[in-house]
């Protein structure tokens, strides 16, 4: 796989392999649709690039695939079954898909978000000279940080404790924005009694991710629609 990938351009050849063959961590008529339906004709538009990865010794099995995606948020994506991981063989795809984005499409810049959780994923991304520009809350990770830092006055899931009020009511929720609720956990409320980031917990200041999680796990309690609230 040194050479670029071929693009996958004229692919029955490949789509009727992903029902039979691979070991997908999808329902095989998903993929199938996937393909047939938005992959395929993206391609065809020339506004996104596919390519699969098979092993130089048996090329006929599909182990992986990697995409590009033009836009401002993610523009690459890929996965590689279980029993291929650990062999350097994604990094090699990336490589090579990177200098196709840069040098053959001509765009300046690659974003690819990650679950924090996927660190193999970041380390690939990493040594192929990417590195992390931002880094979104994650609400999992938010509901540990509450759980240590603000349960003790806000109770249990935030509804409400023996110092604090509730930080979840949807009412509330549907009126601030996570920016405010950033501010907050950043500079607390100290006429209200309520701290700054470095002293939910004495002597333990919260990191930058911690605030960023928090904030995520508060703001995933907010009603999808205010009118879903009314009743
Ligand atoms: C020492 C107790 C205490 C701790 C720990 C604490 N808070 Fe508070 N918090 C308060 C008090 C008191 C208020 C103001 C009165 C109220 O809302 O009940 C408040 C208010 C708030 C508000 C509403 C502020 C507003 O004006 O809109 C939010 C949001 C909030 N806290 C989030 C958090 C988060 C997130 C944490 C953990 C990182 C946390 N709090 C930890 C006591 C605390």
């Amino acid at each position: 796989m040194r050479s670029k990938p071929n693009l996958f351009s004229h692919s029955w050849e490949v789509v009727k392999y992903l029902n039979a063959q691979v070991p997908w961590p999808y329902p095989a008529d998903g993929v199938f649709h996937y393909y047939r339906d938005r992959a395929l004709p993206a391609i065809e538009r020339g506004e996104q690039w596919h390519w699969t990865l098979r092993l130089k010794e048996s090329p006929e099995i599909l182990i992986g695939s990697i995409g590009l995606f033009p836009g401002l948020i993610d523009n690459r994506g890929y996965w590689l079954g279980l029993p291929w991981h650990g062999r350097g063989l994604m990094t090699e795809a990336v490589i090579a898909v990177n200098d196709y984005w840069f040098d053959v499409l001509n765009f300046k810049v690659l974003r690819a978000p990650k679950a924090q959780a996927n660190i193999a994923s970041r380390r690939i991304s990493e040594k192929t000279g990417m590195r992390v520009i931002a880094t979104p809350g994650d609400s999992i990770s938010g509901a540990q940080v509450f759980a240590a830092n603000c349960q003790s006055c806000h109770g249990a899931d935030g509804k409400g404790g023996p110092t604090a009020g509730s930080v979840v009511d949807s009412s509330y929720l549907t009126l601030v924005s996570d920016q405010y609720l950033r501010t907050i956990v950043i500079a607390g409320r100290p006429e209200l009694g309520h701290p700054d980031w470095k002293n939910d917990v004495a002597g333990q200041a919260l990191t930058a991710a911690q605030v960023s999680d928090v904030v995520a796990w508060i703001a995933s309690k907010r009603p999808a629609s205010p009118l879903a609230k009314s009743n």
